[in-house]
């Protein structure tokens, strides 16, 4: 591998046509640092990728690898590999010659380049295919060569842009795993990895950036973003929430006939705010800070139910453990939550 970097956003700004689609991005991800990008479409995501990549030139604003500014170098001269959602795989060419591509582009001597081609294929179980062509593999596979190219050339920084949403459902849960393997195997190596699913999110990421119409949000490990968000757009993008208008008072908040119990220092008594409640942290029945509702509508989902219920005119998810008996529409239930399970945050909207 190229010397471990990390990748260094300097107010990076990226515009089309006078639009700016990235607005002056600070962002650091350290050596070794996997950093996944959550947000809407179109708030920019694949841009900073491209930004790091060298496929997009910015308006103003630097990009480092580790201490070298590389904003004018061109992309083949970053020492850096990339994977997009698409595998972009040469359809002509073996597997073998299209892990060798990069490598041949750089005038790699063909003893050296045999060898990296073997340890990428090694490294992500595709040895036995490197005489196959594209159209010969499985999408899951396809994707596995393109993250094969990738490694050949030795990167100190790989940008994944959604490499595994066009796989299905088991086959992502799959190279979710691989990827935290190949992590593992390549400790030095930077990841930035823009992602739509909040489960790749969590479970590869030391941090995640989450961004907003050009701008990052919030940025920060994926516990204390769920834990502890600092806005509903933060909440509503890592994990599901309840976002409840709630009005406060002196030592905690209502919502519609509820009090409730809930620290409330640096809000002024009488201002709304939005409470953040997680699902799975609602409980069935009576307890502390009490919610009276109607069920509106109940999901079975194999080990849990989820209830909606409306309460003061707003629907809040609880996902229950499995009932033996799960009520009813139209019956009238309990919920609860313990004061430390949720958030005050300033009022707003989730994500729209
Ligand atoms: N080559 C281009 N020319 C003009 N506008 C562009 C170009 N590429 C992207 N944009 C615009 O820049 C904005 C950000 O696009 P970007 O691809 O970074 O979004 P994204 O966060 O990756 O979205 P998605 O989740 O849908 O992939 C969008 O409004 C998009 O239309
Ligand atoms: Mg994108």
């Amino acid at each position: 591998m190229s010397a471990s970097s990390g990748i260094r956003f300097d107010s990076v700004t990226v515009a089309y046509d006078g639009n700016v689609v990235l607005d002056a991005l600070d962002l650091t991800v350290g050596p070794g640092e996997v950093m996944a990008l959550l947000g809407p479409s179109g708030s920019g995501k694949t841009t900073a990728l491209r930004a790091v990549a060298g496929f997009v030139r910015p308006a103003s604003g630097r990009v480092l690898l580790g201490d070298r500014d590389v904003t004018g170098l061109p992309p083949h001269r970053r020492g850096i590999g990339m994977v997009v959602q698409s595998y972009a795989l040469f359809p002509h060419m073996r597997v073998e010659d299209n892990v060798a591509f990069g490598l041949k582009a750089r005038k790699v001597s063909r003893a050296e380049i045999r060898e990296r081609v073997g340890e990428a294929l090694e490294m992500t179980g595709m040895a036995a295919y490197a005489r196959r062509h594209p159209r010969e593999l499985s999408g899951g596979q396809q994707q596995r060569v393109a993250i094969a190219r990738a490694l050949a050339i030795r990167p100190g920084v790989l940008l994944l842009d959604e490499p595994l949403s066009a796989l299905d459902a088991q086959l992502r849960s799959g190279m979710l795993a691989e990827l935290a393997r190949l992590h593992r195997e390549l400790p030095d190596v930077s990841m930035l990895y823009v992602t739509h699913d909040q489960v790749e999110a969590l479970t590869l990421a030391d941090r995640i950036a989450v961004m907003d119409n050009a701008r990052l949000r919030a940025c920060g490990t994926p516990r204390a973003l769920y834990r502890a968000p600092a806005d509903a757009f933060t909440a509503s993008f890592v994990g599901g929430a309840n976002l409840l208008p709630v009005t406060v008072g002196v030592a905690g908040v209502s919502f519609g006939d509820a009090e409730i119990k809930v620290a409330t220092e640096g809000v002024a008594p009488g201002a709304t705010a939005t409470l953040c409640v997680r699902p799975h942290l609602v409980g069935l029945g009576d307890g502390p800070n009490r919610l009276t509702g109607t069920v509106g509508e109940v999901q079975w989902r194999g080990a849990t139910h989820r209830l909606l219920v409306d309460v003061a005119g707003h629907r809040v998810m609880a996902d229950v453990r499995e009932l033996r008996t799960p009520p009813v529409v139209g019956e009238a239930v309990r919920l609860h939550f313990a004061s430390d399970d949720v958030v005050l945050l300033p009022a707003g909207v989730g994500r729209g």
